[in-house]
């Protein structure tokens, strides 16, 4: 989905203060062999939170070259009962293949259809562009799954914490009316978003 590049590559200069969904480029001559290489998810980081999961990110911002390229790439890892909650990405497709475990994933149309699969080790699923979507690792054991996305910088919406965790807050009336019920449920369940990002 971003647009094509201009020149072979363009190593993110982290300094040039360019706010364009990524960065100006270093000068081409001093670019390296370490420029075009990442370990950015050779690990996975702890799923100790709420979600039983964690996405450990490899866009422009931690691997340089990929500036300009439109490409990059996700690890997420889960516990047994871990999930990615529902969430869109702005600025990419996804494709996401299961490396271990076994993962129920949805993807939820515009037409409010739910289209959805268990998925096993080998397998993969594809996330259109800004439609909400979720992961739930249904066990037995951990479960990993490498994503890839045609953006460097994909952008994360997470709909739970945008709803209920944002800052500052959307007036409890108004969420109340959406989701149909008395405040105090809104209130009950902003309480469980406080310190999440
Ligand atoms: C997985 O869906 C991810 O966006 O990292
Ligand atoms: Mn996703």
């Amino acid at each position: 989905a971003d647009p094509d590049p201009l020149q072979d590559f363009c190593i993110a200069d982290p300094k040039s203060g360019i706010t364009v969904n990524g960065f100006a480029c270093k000068a081409a001559r001093a670019a390296r062999s370490s420029d075009f290489f990442s370990s950015a998810i050779s690990k996975g980081g702890s799923t100790d939170n709420p979600n039983g999961s964690n996405a450990t990110v490899m866009d422009a911002t931690v691997f340089p070259g990929l500036n300009t390229l439109g490409v990059s790439m996700n690890r997420v890892d889960f516990e047994e009962g871990g999930i990615n909650p529902p969430h869109v990405h702005p600025r990419a497709s996804e494709v996401g293949y299961v490396a271990e475990g076994i993962l129920y994933v949805g993807i939820l149309s515009t037409e409010n259809k739910l289209y959805s699969k268990i998925l096993r080790a080998g397998e993969s699923f594809v996330m259109p562009r800004g439609l909400l979507h979720f992961q739930y690792n249904m066990g037995p054991g951990k479960a990993t799954q490498f994503v890839s996305f045609n953006s460097q910088k994909p952008g994360i919406v997470f709909a739970p914490q945008s709803l209920f965790g944002s800052k500052p807050e959307i007036p409890t009336e108004i969420l109340a009316k959406a989701f149909r019920v008395d405040a105090d449920i809104i209130e009950y369940i902003k309480s469980k978003f406080q310190d999440d990002c």
